[in-house]
């Protein structure tokens, strides 16, 4: 199991962003469920970051596409490389944005991790396993 993270710049228009990025999250999942890859994105203060998780070779097919997408730049691959598990075992997309929330959540750990900081780095994962184990809680309850 092959586990990358990266982080990049948005390049849309803050008031198309919203829309522009539910689309490409919905294509997305069909393709990370083809390819059997799971992973987490988040999206705030204009910026991107994302986990992706899975066969090294199919991870690696959807990060050449991301890297050529002209929806953001200043891709920095942060991490990668075998993973014991994967984070995001029941997500082929996870997505978390643009609510001030995420948006205050992940501005400083993005920044740190792309000044090369461990502590941001590692933050930035924390933070997008919280999400997933929050959403996870929250789909668990049973409906009112
Ligand atoms: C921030 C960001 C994250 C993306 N994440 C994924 C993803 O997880 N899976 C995916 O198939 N495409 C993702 N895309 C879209 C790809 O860049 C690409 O448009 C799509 O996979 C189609 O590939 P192609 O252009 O090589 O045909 C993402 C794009 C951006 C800007």
């Amino acid at each position: 199991m092959f586990s990358l993270l990266y982080a990049s710049r948005s390049t849309l228009q803050p008031s198309e962003a919203d829309a522009a990025v539910k689309a490409l999250v919905s294509a997305g999942r069909s393709r990370n469920e083809k390819a059997d890859v799971t992973g987490c994105l988040v999206f705030g203060a204009g910026r991107f970051a994302q986990i992706l998780e899975g066969e090294q070779s199919a991870v690696e097919d959807i990060m050449r596409s991301i890297l050529r997408d002209p929806r953001h730049t200043e891709v920095a691959i942060l991490q990668q490389g075998e993973a014991a598990t994967r984070r995001f075992a029941d997500w082929t997309l996870g997505y978390a944005g643009p609510s001030l929330f995420v948006q205050r959540t992940i501005a400083r750990p993005v920044s740190e991790a792309l000044r090369g900081s461990k502590r941001g780095m590692a933050d930035l994962i924390h933070v997008m396993t919280e999400f997933h184990a929050k959403q996870t809680i929250a789909s668990s309850l049973p409906s009112a």
